[in-house]
């Protein structure tokens, strides 16, 4: 394998492992649609559910009906979670970031949430996620009606959506780039730009390189999906130049993944585990180096 691959650092499992530095971080993934940023936010939360790790997944793509929801619990559910934005006071109240850059508060409520973050248990009732063990989905809000309006007054929740539990929080955005333009990366520790191997995700990677200068040093790194051989990633890395020294792993293409979004079936971790757990590992490490 490739240079950049190797930094990873042993994999412990579970009780055994010390310090579990990705809790209480908040994860944003992005990239070009279609990329693979749900099943990479489905497979890294099923790895970390794995090692015991309690995990919120905030689905922030305002457009996705139901595509968190089938990865990670396969569409036998009874109910989709209800939308966070509800809880909030719906779009009426909650106000897009760009018109209005004051944060999240509760109904009834002065101190924004991002000052006194959610307790998950004590404030939001069952009906705002769907849970299995120490793995929790929760959905920031969707685009449910004709001319509803656009989807910022959802992009401030998922901003602002702090949790005040000791859980790793992954979220995943919409595709493109918009979310930036919003200023919607202000409160993620780290910022993962999935990339399938196409040339307008390598525009993509160059453009989120520009936005984390903004950012602390160390935020933003860089997944490759659906690489078909050694060679593509190849030439992948090639064409980042720079930026290769931000990709921090690689999944195949892998088969059966394609398989299960007809089924409806939840995603098969096993599929993905071998490529996952160093990408997870080295996460856990990027994140005890940032302290
Ligand atoms: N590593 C992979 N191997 C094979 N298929 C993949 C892989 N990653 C994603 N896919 C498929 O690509 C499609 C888009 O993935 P998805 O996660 O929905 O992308 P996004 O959320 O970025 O739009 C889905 O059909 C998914 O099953
Ligand atoms: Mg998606």
């Amino acid at each position: 394998m490739l240079e950049v691959f190797e930094m990873t650092s042993t994999h412990v499992m579970g009780a055994d492992r010390p310090a579990r530095p990705l809790l209480r971080k908040r994860i944003l993934v992005c990239g070009k649609g279609g990329s693979g940023k749900s099943t990479l936010v489905a497979l890294l939360a099923m790895a970390l559910e794995q090692r015991g790790d309690s995990v919120v997944v905030l689905d922030g793509d305002a457009s996705n009906p139901e595509g968190l929801v089938r990865l990670l619990f396969g569409l036998g559910v009874r109910e989709e979670p209800k939308p966070l934005i509800e809880f909030f006071g719906g779009t009426r109240r909650v106000t897009c970031p760009v018109d209005d850059p004051a944060p999240l508060t509760r109904v009834g409520d002065r101190v924004p949430v991002p000052e006194r973050p959610i307790a998950l248990a004590r404030e939001l009732g069952a009906e705002y996620m769907l849970t299995r063990g120490v793995l929790r989905l929760l959905q920031a809000g969707k685009i449910e009606t004709y001319g509803q309006g656009c989807d910022g007054p959802i992009e401030k929740v998922v901003r602002d959506l702090l949790i005040e539990d000791a859980v790793v929080t992954l979220i995943d955005e919409k595709a493109g780039v918009e979310h930036f333009g919003r200023r919607i990366p202000e409160r993620m520790d780290l910022i993962l730009g999935v990339l399938d191997c196409t040339r307008e995700s390598v525009s993509i990677a160059r453009r989120l390189a520009e936005f984390a200068r903004a950012m602390p040093p160390g935020t933003l790194w860089l997944i490759l999906n659906k690489t078909e051989s050694e060679a593509m990633t190849a030439r992948m890395l090639e064409l980042l130049g720079d930026l290769g020294a931000r990709v921090i792993g690689a999944v195949p293409l892998i088969d059966g993944l394609t398989q299960t979004a007809l089924s409806g079936d939840r995603l098969d971790a096993h599929l993905a585990q071998g490529d996952v757990e160093p990408i997870l590992d080295r996460l856990e490490t990027i994140a005890a180096e940032a302290g």
